[in-house]
């Protein structure tokens, strides 16, 4: 159980959620049943980027007459938006689909498909593989879905893998799968050009491309004027956003984040994910000059030895962290701050071990999703390095590093104690329908007492904090 993710906040960060099965997207029926002849459920694991595929796919399948379902036993097609990260997270979904052959056992005209990143990584070997399955898709391939589903209906096996330059769905509406109605995300570009040696990424998700601005500007406008109230640009690497149409202005990311900020100021924006080396202090004056752009960013460190992030290619020093880090205080004191760490990649010692304790030590992080290393076939580095550290270095490492996050986290959010925060409620608090749940502009999550007050989900309010733990704060409205 080392291997888990921490600090999981519900709604934001449904990111690499796999270990926890919290990751499912359930698709309630939207509008008129009968409109709908067939119905399809869907599952999605892994990032942000595959929950956000969900909603593109629920898009396409609904033109074709599919409407979702809660329930996997009544569906027509059932489909699994799969990730690779880590071979934990590929256990997963094999687990998961030997709980559906006995449903296609009683149901032979049930199909089965399998989506996103483990589709693109192991492709037609996955028919082999896994004998229930009959349509296998890749990440930039899902416009063709109606067409294998077609196939697969005639009893053909049906595989779409292709990868793309330019696809960016930037067309299709996304149908918003088990929304909250105030918060969403929206895709802001697509694949990674980054090659860190450790990472399946690129080679499932094919070359960066960046969506067109205008595009998304309409569908983050539209939401808005939907009921919801934030925002979350999603890419791999969103500091590199690029788009640069024919014939018109070009727009970086900076300049992307204060479009979607002018769209009112009661719409909050976040985004995810920031590369050290790419995100600039344009980007950070920007953030600070718009109160609606939320002071949290997500800055993956993954190690802080130098040597060890050369090897990873991340193409930054710990030093360079560091000062980024640095920059980012100067300009916004207040901003929230989390990263990726992963223990024992190829060659660690324990002296590079204590560079990423200490470079932790140093940043003070909110929060940390911290992994053990875990070789991806065909990855640069399963092809250069040994992936020489044993399990038991590898767990017992990422043990001390959970530990000095738990410290850290804890006390991030006890200081947090008197200070007062706008947050914008989300929801029913899990735990009592007395209480509201929602986040900061930090990302921390705030639960308080409803105290009988007039309030509905979407509202912004002032919040004081009197207690925290590690992972909540609560508080009382002002
Ligand atoms: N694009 C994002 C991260 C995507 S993957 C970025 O560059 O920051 C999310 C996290 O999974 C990574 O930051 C890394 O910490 C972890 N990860 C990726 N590949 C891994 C592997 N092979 N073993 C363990 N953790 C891995
Ligand atoms: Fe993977 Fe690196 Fe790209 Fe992130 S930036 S998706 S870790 S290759
Ligand atoms: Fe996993 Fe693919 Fe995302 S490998 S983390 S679902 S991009």
């Amino acid at each position: 159980m080392a291997d888990i993710l921490q600090n999981i906040h519900p709604g934001l960060h449904k990111a690499d959620v796999e270990e926890t099965r919290q990751g499912e997207a359930y698709a309630p029926f939207a509008g008129d049943p009968n409109l709908f002849s067939k119905k399809f459920y869907i599952e999605s694991y892994g990032c942000q980027m595959n929950f956000s595929d969900s909603e593109i796919v629920a898009s396409i399948l609904h033109e074709e007459g599919f409407g979702a379902t809660r329930n996997f036993e009544e569906a027509d097609l059932v489909l699994l938006n799969t990730c690779s990260i880590r071979e934990k997270a590929e256990q997963t979904v094999r687990n998961r689909l030997h709980a559906f052959r006995k449903v296609k056992e009683n149901n032979p005209g049930m199909l089965i498909g399998v989506l996103g990143c483990m589709a693109e990584r192991l492709k037609a070997k996955f028919l082999e593989e896994e004998k229930l399955v009959d349509i296998v898709v890749g990440p930039d391939a899902y416009r063709s879905l109606p067409g294998l589903i077609t196939e697969a209906e005639g009893g053909q096996k049906s595989v779409n893998v292709l990868l793309s330059r330019e696809e960016t769905y930037a067309d299709i509406s996304p149908v918003r799968l088990d929304s909250n109605g105030v918060t969403a995300f929206v895709s802001i570009m697509r694949g990674c050009n980054n090659m860190c040696t450790f990472c399946v990424v690129p080679f499932t998700r094919g070359r960066e491309r960046s969506r067109d601005a205008e595009s998304i500007v309409n569908e983050c406008k539209d939401l808005f004027e939907r009921g919801f109230k934030e925002v979350t640009l999603l890419g791999q690497n969103v500091d590199s956003y690029f788009h640069s149409p024919h014939g018109g202005e070009s727009v970086d990311f900076g300049q992307l984040l204060e479009k979607v900020a002018l769209i009112s100021p009661l719409l909050r924006i976040r985004f995810s994910t920031s590369h050290p080396k790419d995100i600039t202090d344009d980007v950070l004056h920007t953030m600070a000059n718009y109160h609606n752009i939320c002071k949290y960013i997500h800055l993956p460190v993954q190690s802080g030895n130098t040597r060890i992030l050369q090897l990873m290619n991340r193409t930054y020093t710990r030093e360079w962290y560091l000062n980024k880090v640095k920059r980012i205080r100067e300009i916004m004191p207040d901003c929230g701050l989390s990263t990726d760490v992963i223990s024992g990649f190829c060659t660690e010692t324990e002296e590079d071990h204590q560079d990423t304790l200490s470079v932790m030590d140093l940043c003070r992080f909110d929060m940390a999703y911290m992994f053990s290393y875990s070789e991806r076939p065909g990855t640069l580095a399963a092809r250069r390095y040994e992936d020489d550290v044993t399990e038991e270095v590898k767990k017992r490492r990422l043990t001390e590093i959970i530990n000095l996050q738990n410290s850290h986290s804890r006390e991030s959010y006890r200081s947090d104690i008197g200070k007062t925060f706008e947050v914008l409620i989300e929801g029913n608090s899990k735990r009592s329908d007395l209480d509201w749940y929602g986040r900061n502009s930090q990302n921390k999550v705030v639960v308080f007492p409803k105290n009988g007050k007039d309030l509905k989900k979407g509202d912004y309010v002032n919040v004081t904090i009197g207690s925290a733990t590690s992972a909540t704060l609560m508080g009382e409205m002002m």
